[in-house]
């Protein structure tokens, strides 16, 4: 009873307030109320894969969703990961938070309004068809952990080095997380991109690798390069191009082992004692005693290989096996 002569003078007060609220003149209504911040304008219509999603994806959620942790067994370096959960809802489920899927980006703050529905729009707009065999690679498109990781592996991220337990000056080239991370990696600027320059300024006293190792060689130098200029992705493919009919030491072998393996197998530190330098080291550590195709096959019994690295490609191997099965030819 006491309370309810307050609550009347309190309603009444509010009818009073909206009413003088609602005495707008014409010419104040017409002014704009919030000014347009074109910093924040959404563009939810102009939406690509590699403009709009997959940076979002990459910046937010490939931490928990790549190739060492697949959160809910989900992949987001590959394409065909991304495109199987857009297709069947589990996608915009988990960003939306809609009940029945797990909420994401998991422990962290929903995405913001703009970035579902770029999501959205790009899911509208994509027919998800993945071609059989696979994406196909681009020979001219830099894929990281193809093309890029095994030389960083073989050559920077060695026990002594950049892995991840000795670190040197707290830089670790033992993934693309790590990379970019540490490895003072401006995407689209070589030029400003610590990596890429302590491999080639050979006149620095930071120069890498460091001496007695060999410095990259300039196809090897040209790949890092390319890669940043690309603005240094973490992209896949599936279906690489594959020659296994015209299989030379020269043009097939040798690079496959100067890029995934040399780095490791040269010097007094080669692993295991082998080298894997030239013809004569290579083509006998590839000869009767199988160690070299049983390392790269991850045969039982044999270490696999590359060390710390991801199994070779299939082309790769097949391109081995043959060369093996040919009886090993130096040219
Ligand atoms: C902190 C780690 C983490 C982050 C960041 C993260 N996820 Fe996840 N995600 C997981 C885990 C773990 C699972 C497996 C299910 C679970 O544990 O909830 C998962 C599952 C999912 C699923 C399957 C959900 C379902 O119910 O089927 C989708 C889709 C997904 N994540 C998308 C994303 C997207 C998109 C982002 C970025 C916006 C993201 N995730 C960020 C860890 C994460
Ligand atoms: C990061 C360094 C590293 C890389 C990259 C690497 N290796 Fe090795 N490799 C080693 C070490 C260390 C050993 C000896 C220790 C061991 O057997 O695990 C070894 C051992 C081997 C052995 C002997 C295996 C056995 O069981 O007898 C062969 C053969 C070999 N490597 C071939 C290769 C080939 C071929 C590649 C490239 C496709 C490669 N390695 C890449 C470090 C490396």
């Amino acid at each position: 009873m006491q309370n309810k002569f307050p609550a009347f003078i309190t309603i009444i007060g509010f009818f009073i307030l909206l009413a003088i609220a609602c005495k707008h003149t014409p010419e104040e209504i017409a002014k704009p109320i919030v000014p347009i911040d074109t910093t924040t304008v959404c563009d939810s219509v102009h939406v690509t894969f590699n403009g709009t999603v997959n940076p979002i994806l990459q910046a937010k959620c490939v931490i928990c969703h790549n190739s060492t942790t697949t959160g809910g067994n989900i992949d987001f370096t590959k394409y065909a990961d991304i495109a199987r959960i857009a297709e069947n809802g589990h996608l915009m489920g988990a960003i939306e938070h809609i009940s029945g899927y797990s909420a994401m980006p998991k422990n962290g703050n929903k995405l913001s309004v703009c970035d579902i529905a770029q999501f959205r729009k790009w899911i509208a707009d994509t027919t998800f068809t993945i071609p059989s065999g696979g994406i196909p690679c681009n020979p001219d498109t830099v894929y990281f952990n193809m093309d890029l990781l095994p030389i960083l592996i073989s050559s920077c991220a060695k026990s002594t080095c950049h892995d991840v337990v000795t670190h040197k000056e707290g830089i670790i080239l033992t993934d693309y997380n790590h990379v970019m991370q540490t490895g003072g990696v401006n995407p689209f600027n070589p030029g400003g991109s610590k990596l890429y320059q302590i491999i080639t300024n050979n006149s620095g006293e930071n120069f890498m690798p460091p001496p007695p190792d060999a410095p990259l060689t300039t196809n090897q130098i040209q790949m890092v390069y390319k890669w940043i200029v690309q603005g240094a992705k973490n992209l896949h493919c599936d279906n690489m191009p594959c020659d296994t009919v015209t299989i030379t030491y020269t043009a097939t072998i040798w690079p496959i082992i100067q890029d995934n393996c040399k780095g490791c197998h040269t010097g007094t530190l080669a692993g295991g004692g082998i080298q894997l330098t030239d013809y004569a080291t290579i083509s006998a550590a590839a000869g009767p005693t199988g160690r070299l195709y049983g390392a790269i096959t991850h045969a039982s019994g044999f270490s696999p290989m590359p060390q710390n690295g991801a199994l070779l490609p299939d082309c790769y191997i097949t391109q081995i096996r043959k060369w093996i099965t040919a009886g090993r030819p130096s040219k």
